[in-house]
Parts: C-alpha cells; sequence; structure tokens
C-alpha cells in the first residue's frame, strides 16, 4: 500500500467519519484462534485509526463496537468483549489527553454493565475540555433503538407541554437523537466486504457517501483510512441536485 496520506486534499476532510468495524471474528478463525484473540487485535485498528484521524485533523470518529443486537452473542464473547472495553478505555485514557481526544458515548447504557459505564463515564469526565478530534462509540447502540427513544421522548415532551405537535422538524427529530450536536457522517466505512448497514446510524448517514473494504478490521490501519479518504475526495456529492447545479 503506498502513500495515500500525501493525495488527500486537507482543504476537503469529511468533519465526520462514522466506522462499522467488521471482521474480527474471521480474522482470529483464519489463524485457527478464538473470535475474541481478534477483539483484542481489533483494538490496534482502533487506536491507529483514531490517531490518524486526531492527526489528519478530523473532527469526530463514530467506531461501532458494539450493537443492541451484540447481545445475541455467546455470552463468553460478549463477556469478553466487556472486559476489553474497559482495559482499553483505562489504558488509553491518558493518551487521549495527550492528544487533545474528547470521548463520548451513544446508545443505550442502561444494557451496559455497571462497571463499563463507570470507567465510559470517567474517561468522558476526564476528557471533556479536550478540543481536537471527538471520539464517539457507539455502545449497545441500534438506530432502530434510537428512534424508537427519540419518538417515545417526543410524545412525552408533547403530552407535558413542552414542545407542540406543529413544532415537529427534521431539525428537531435530530435533536431528539443521540447525536444531538453532532454533524451528520459525511462518510461511513464498512470493513470485512460486508455491505450492510447493519443498523448503524440510519437516521444520520441520509446523505452520506458509502465506503466498502475487504480489510478485516484487525488488518485496517492508517494507510486504510486514508485511502477511504481519498476515494471520498473523489466523488461528486449532490445532495439531489444535478451535477451543473454543483458546478456552477
Ligand atoms: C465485529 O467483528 C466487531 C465487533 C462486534 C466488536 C468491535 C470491537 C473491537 C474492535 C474491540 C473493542 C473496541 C473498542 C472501541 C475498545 P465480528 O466479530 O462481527 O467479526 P466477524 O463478522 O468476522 O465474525
Amino acid at each position: 500500500m503506498n502513500n495515500f496520506k500525501e493525495q488527500i486534499n486537507l482543504e476537503n476532510l469529511p468533519s465526520h467519519v462514522a466506522i462499522i468495524m467488521d471482521g474480527n471474528g474471521r480474522w482470529a478463525k483464519k489463524q485457527g484462534k478464538l473470535r475474541l484473540f481478534g477483539h483484542n487485535n481489533g483494538v490496534s485498528s482502533v487506536r491507529a485509526v483514531t490517531e490518524a484521524s486526531a492527526e489528519l485533523g478530523l473532527k469526530y470518529l463514530t467506531l461501532y463496537a458494539f450493537s443492541t443486537e451484540n447481545w445475541n452473542r455467546p455470552q463468553d464473547e460478549v463477556n469478553g468483549l466487556m472486559k476489553l472495553l474497559i482495559q482499553t478505555i483505562e489504558a488509553e485514557t491518558p493518551t487521549l489527553n495527550k492528544n487533545n481526544v474528547r470521548l463520548l458515548s451513544i446508545g443505550d447504557s442502561s444494557r451496559m454493565p455497571e462497571d463499563v459505564n463507570k470507567r465510559l463515564q470517567a474517561c468522558i469526565k476526564t476528557t471533556e475540555n479536550n478540543t481536537g478530534l471527538t471520539l464517539i462509540l457507539a455502545l449497545s447502540y441500534s438506530s432502530r433503538w434510537e428512534i424508537t427513544k427519540a419518538t417515545q421522548d417526543i410524545a412525552n415532551d408533547i403530552a407535558q407541554g413542552i414542545i407542540k405537535k406543529e413544532e415537529i422538524t427534521e431539525e428537531l427529530i435530530s435533536n431528539y437523537m443521540c447525536t444531538k450536536n453532532i454533524p451528520d457522517p459525511e462518510l461511513l466505512i464498512r470493513t470485512s466486504g460486508e455491505y450492510r448497514i447493519s443498523n448503524f446510524l440510519l437516521w444520520q448517514i441520509a446523505y452520506s457517501e458509502l465506503y466498502f473494504t475487504d480489510v478485516l478490521w484487525p488488518d485496517f490501519q492508517k494507510e486504510d483510512l486514508y485511502k477511504a479518504i481519498v476515494n471520498y475526495q473523489s466523488r461528486e456529492r449532490r445532495f439531489g441536485k444535478t451535477s451543473e447545479q454543483i458546478n456552477k
């Protein structure tokens, strides 16, 4: 792989990149190892991609680390992933601070184990004043859960007279999502050769550019992110308009 970084136009960076990290299990299986071995190695890709995003000057990076549906995996794997999350957040907090990275999370925290929530909240608090990259971990997250919750919250606020039903706009709905105040991702990446969205940021990716790569997540390194950004920059984003309207 070669020098995609040099081809990046720093004037036209996406402000928000979202990634569906996939393929840890297959990566491990190819080597005759347990799935958790793949997740453990996936952490180094998380580190590489976070570092590369901060260095480039991206403002937001969202990583799909654990979906609502992932609760249905074998208990051993779920427990291993939770342990890995605690260890990683604890080990990486000083590095996040050093690199001016702010941590946030989105998802149903009520389903997360208490020790994970505690560690996560501690890291969010410690990094809250950092002004560089915002790293958003989607944990126990799914879009349908988020949209259902937003709908319930809107209905409750109407019932209590906090808002009127005539005030419902796209903007208001966005403000009831977990991603309130976060711009929609311009670029969504999925690794491991799967062409699915898997219940991730359905509201927010209405106009995102989608990028799929066969690279398995533990093999995904800085150059792979640069390559995705170069590819993104080669596209014409029309938002429903014609090419002529965009280029006039
Ligand atoms: C998908 O691979 C990956 C996950 C469900 C978990 C992602 C977790 C990490 C990369 C490690 C921890 C993350 C952080 C943020 C510290 P898969 O298991 O679905 O792979 P497969 O499709 O090959 O089975």
